[in-house]
């Protein structure tokens, strides 16, 4: 059911977009083609500042501009698959995916917070020192201590929501997500229990 309304608002979006986005190519300056499009298409799922109210949809305030840039290519491409987002990238051209990264990047990310201590202690210790018994390595070492991440490579990942860092999670352990340089978190992510998982997104979720 969610997902058939996911795919009605989709389906209304990619008809207002095309016809967005036809009316504004003759508009020269790309931030403000870029402030349109967040406005009549992305602000539906992923919020106006790029604060998504819901865990379904990842917040995009604070990422780093060439992480934004890459995944909307690879949306655009086909290398990241979401039925979603596949759609929606295939109407943007290099200068929007630029404009829009540069947009979210732009803005802050609000606060988040783990919901359960228990799970939030147990994810602080992976994030923190991995898991050696199964060469789960510190989340830390590529997203930084306060998971800020570290440009260009290593996204942001502090404060996001739970449920969509699971999402990813899981997407990367079943290979269902491909798009990342090396294989580095579908190997990490393949290491992982479902346990580990929802501990460390819930200690994610309030780390600043
Ligand atoms: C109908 C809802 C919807 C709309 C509208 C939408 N998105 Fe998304 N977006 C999603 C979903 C769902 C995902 C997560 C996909 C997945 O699970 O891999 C996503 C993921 C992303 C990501 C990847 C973020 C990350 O942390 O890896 C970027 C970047 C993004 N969207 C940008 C945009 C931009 C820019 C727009 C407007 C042009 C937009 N989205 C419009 C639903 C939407
Ligand atoms: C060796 C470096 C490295 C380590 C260690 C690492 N990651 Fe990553 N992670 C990456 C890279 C690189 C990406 C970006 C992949 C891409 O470009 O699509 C990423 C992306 C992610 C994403 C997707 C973010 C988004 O917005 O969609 C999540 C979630 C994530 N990592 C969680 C973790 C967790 C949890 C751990 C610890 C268990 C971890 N990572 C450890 C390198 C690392």
């Amino acid at each position: 059911m969610r997902q058939f309304g996911a795919m009605m608002v989709l389906t209304g979006l990619m008809v207002f977009s095309r016809v967005v986005l036809a009316d504004a190519s003759s508009a020269g300056d790309p931030s403000a083609r870029a402030g349109q499009i967040v406005t009549q298409v992305c602000a539906a799922c992923h919020g106006a500042d790029g604060n998504s109210t819901s865990g379904m949809y990842p917040k995009l305030a604070g990422q780093h501009a060439a992480y934004i840039y890459h995944q909307l290519t690879d949306f655009k491409s086909g290398r990241r698959k979401s039925p979603i987002m596949n759609g929606i990238a295939s109407t943007l051209s290099d200068a929007d995916m630029h404009a829009l990264a540069d947009y979210f990047s732009s803005q802050s990310i609000k606060p988040g917070t783990g919901k359960d201590p228990v799970l939030v202690a147990q994810g602080e210790q992976i994030y923190r020192a991995g898991d050696k018994g199964t060469g789960v390595p510190a989340c830390m070492a590529c997203h930084g201590p306060t998971g800020e991440g570290i440009p260009t490579e290593f996204p942001r990942i502090g404060e996001q929501h739970a449920e969509y860092i699971v999402s990813q999670l899981k997407a990367f352990s079943t290979g269902e997500r491909a798009n990342d340089p090396n294989k580095m978190m579908r190997d990490i992510a393949s290491r992982m229990t479902d346990a580990q998982m929802q501990a460390v997104s819930q200690y994610i979720a309030g780390l600043h």
